[in-house]
């Protein structure tokens, strides 16, 4: 594509994302409020994970397949968007924005930086982040593990080490113990199902051939013959571990204080097939079903993760025709897609469905504000059909480090100035926590300060 291909298509892009503003606000977005019934006690989300916001993750297996070399990744995550220190500020914003939930994770590599040494100051901080939540009646939907391990935990093995379930259930142990009586939706494992889907994308050679020699280095940095991490490791190796890990973590937060549903979130992408011939069942009997089963076995709800469509055809996924809208991950624009995988997963698990992600990575946020409605207006119509859901949770509260490609990709509400740290509300953001607002109510708010730390 020439430079001005590119131009004329950015142009056009933006024009038609003018419109899609300009289509559905206010008028469209007062629509939306009257003409729904969204369920009481609905939560209005934002989304962020510790390793991508927090900054300074120094423990964790991904900073040092950040720092090694080769490494798959563009840069370093630094400080991210400081987020271990401004969460104050971040969670007053996003309440004040209208939002009535506030997911994201705790960091393992934190709180056990060491094997079996688990440090009580940093699960105040997460106590504290928790109850910051709670002050502005803010849900903490919160996440045990999202995609980042301790690096001592890496060094063993990862998720390929036949221990791995029984290290992960005594950090959930330790962790609900010491917070999980003000958790309000609970889950064990973010998308442990990515490494199946992966393998179906197809990464780029340069990414793949890079691998081993990043994870033999990071091996020798820590004097170990082994290093395996979730964004880097083999599926198949790895997934009879994690579906033991998930039960196990599960049993682990209920044994806690705390009566908050627990369950899984999977990346769920919506699979079309096209033609008889296709390898779509294949590939969601691959990549969901053990995962769809864990849910309706042992979770409380399931949690649905999904930014698009992928069409697969008899020799599988199928590249998103030429002239067609893709965001920065080069993924079809199709906000529709959540629609369908919210009554696929609600009617594989017959579960409740909690949306703990959904989102466009893009530069130009009129088309964010676009996905949104579109995104939202179909789980309206699931509502209206009868389907069990919970919560539209968005990805993301910030623009902030997208793993392997660092900060170039923008899926946040918010940007952030990574010099200064400043944070700049876009419109999407109003948009959204305008909605929320006017279709939530706010969580059961904790007003005496004592209930931030357990004597
Ligand atoms: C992950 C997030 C990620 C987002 C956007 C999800 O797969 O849970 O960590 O940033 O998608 O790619």
């Amino acid at each position: 594509m020439s430079e001005m291909d590119r131009l004329t298509r950015r142009n056009f892009l933006s024009m038609t994302g003018m419109a899609a503003v300009a289509a559905v606000s206010p008028a469209a977005l007062q629509a939306a409020g009257e003409a729904n019934q969204w369920p009481a006690g609905f939560l209005w989300g934002v989304a962020t994970a510790g390793h991508q916001v927090e900054g300074s993750n120094v423990n964790s297996d991904i900073w040092l397949l950040e720092h090694v070399k080769p490494t798959i990744f563009a840069e370093s995550s630094g400080d991210a968007c400081d987020q271990f220190q401004r969460y104050p500020e971040d969670i007053a914003t996003l309440a004040k924005l209208g939002f009535n939930s506030y997911r994201f994770s705790l960091e393992w590599a934190r709180i056990e930086p060491a094997q079996g040494e688990f440090l009580r100051a940093q699960l105040d901080h997460y106590r504290r982040v928790i109850a910051c939540c709670r002050e502005h009646g803010v849900a903490p939907v919160v996440t045990f593990n999202h995609a980042t391990t301790p690096r001592w935990f890496a060094a063993q093995g990862g998720w390929e080490n036949p221990q791995s379930p029984e290290l992960f259930a005594r950090y959930c142990e330790r962790a609900a113990a010491h917070v999980g009586d003000l958790i309000a939706v609970a889950s064990t494992l973010n998308e442990p199902n990515i490494g199946l889907l992966l393998k179906w994308l197809g990464l780029p050679p340069a990414i793949t051939e890079q691998q081993a020699p990043m994870l033999r280095a990071a091996a020798l940095a820590c004097g170990s013959q082994q290093f395996s991490s979730a964004l880097a490791s083999d599926p198949a190796a790895t997934l009879p571990q994690l579906l033991k890990a998930h039960r196990v973590g599960y049993a682990a937060i209920k044994s806690g204080p705390g009566k908050c549903p627990v369950g899984v979130n999977l990346a769920i992408i919506d699979d079309q097939a096209v033609g008889e011939d296709s390898q779509r069942d294949r590939k969601r009997a691959e990549c969901y079903t053990p995962w769809l089963r864990a849910a309706a076995e042992a979770s409380d709800y399931v949690g649905v993760q999904t930014y698009g469509r992928a069409r697969i055809g008899k020799d599988g996924p199928m590249a998103p025709d030429s002239g067609v809208e893709v965001t920065q991950m080069g993924e079809e624009f199709y906000p529709e897609a959540l629609e369908n995988t919210v009554r696929y997963a609600a009617a594989e698990t017959r579960k409740p469905v909690y949306v703990t992600e959904n989102g466009i990575a893009t530069q130009d946020d009129a088309r964010r504000v676009a996905y949104i409605t579109r995104a939202v207006a179909g789980l309206q119509r699931c509502i209206a059909d009868g389907v069990d859901v919970r919560s539209y949770i968005h990805w993301s509260l910030l623009d902030n480090f997208e793993w392997l490609f660092g900060y170039r990709p923008k899926f946040g509400l918010i940007a952030v100035d990574r010099k200064t740290q400043l944070r700049t509300i876009k419109p999407s953001g109003r948009y959204l926590g305008d909605l929320a607002r006017r279709n939530g109510s706010r969580q059961g708010a904790v007003s005496n300060r004592q209930q931030r730390f357990k004597s």
